[in-house]
């Protein structure tokens, strides 16, 4: 119970990633999962995709996941969101159902956001979600400052998640975005939080081993019952023994 931490090397990051959650979902008999975006578990959804193909894993128990979070962008299909996205490292896995995600074109974005949380509730809630970490510690568009209760909703996005953002999208990178709140993340039955790379060792360290506050979403984690942390030995390099 509570916060568990495996160290991988860098190339083995994907395929613990990917043992990781298999062992977590194992419990469930049609596992809900809440799916990440970004760099860090790229690794992951090919591991699975490779081992699916394989024939080692089947994900037909599977219910449709739900995307955590969307930029809000005018063109649904745009290359840095995620639709595109979840197009080639999702839908690329054999037999997966299609992830459930929000639509970033909706004209009424808070009331999107309120009806994808319902509908993870409706749902019975998430009984895996994976994880990446932000720089400044946010989880999906959670940015610092959000409180634990926050429900999904159209949120503003900071500077250094802009300027994360901006490698992909450039000079129009959106201001917004769609996301679960910190209510329906943390209430996932099992959570697996992803980080790789040096640039996240100093945010690991503070999510995990400093204060549980809101200025650093991700150290809600730490009060979480079932959380499993793989990181490789880069971003695990400051964590204290
Ligand atoms: P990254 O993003 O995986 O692209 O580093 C992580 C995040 O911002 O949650």
């Amino acid at each position: 119970m509570g916060v568990r931490i495996t160290v991988v090397s860098p190339e083995t990051f994907g395929l613990a990633a990917c043992r990781e959650l298999l062992l977590l979902a194992g419990r469930f008999e049609a596992p809900l999962l809440g799916l990440a975006t970004g760099n860090t578990p790229k690794p992951l959804y090919e591991a699975l995709a490779e081992r699916v193909r394989l024939g080692e894993v089947s994900l037909a128990r599977f219910q449709p996941p739900f995307a955590i979070d969307e930029y809000v962008v005018s063109d649904a299909d745009h290359p840095c969101a995620n639709r595109a996205f979840f197009a080639h490292y999702w839908s690329a896995i054999p037999a997966t159902c299609p992830a459930q995600q929000f639509d970033p074109t909706a004209v009424d974005l808070p009331t999107e956001a309120t009806n994808v949380g319902s509908a993870v509730e409706e749902a019975g809630g998430l009984d895996v979600v994976i994880l990446g970490i932000g720089v400044n510690g946010h989880l999906a568009f959670n940015e610092p400052g959000t409180e634990r209760a926050q429900r999904a909703m159209l949120t503003t996005l900071t500077a250094q998640t802009r300027a994360s953002a901006s490698a992909c999208f450039g000079a129009a990178t959106p201001t917004h975005g769609l996301t679960l709140g910190l209510a329906e993340i943390l209430a996932a039955r099992r959570v697996l939080l992803l980080a790789n790379g040096a640039g996240k060792a100093e945010i690991v360290v503070r999510a995990l081993q400093g204060p549980v506050g809101s200025d650093c979403p991700a150290s809600f984690l730490q009060e979480h019952p079932d959380c499993s942390v793989v990181l490789d030995a880069a971003a695990a390099a400051r964590l204290s023994p």
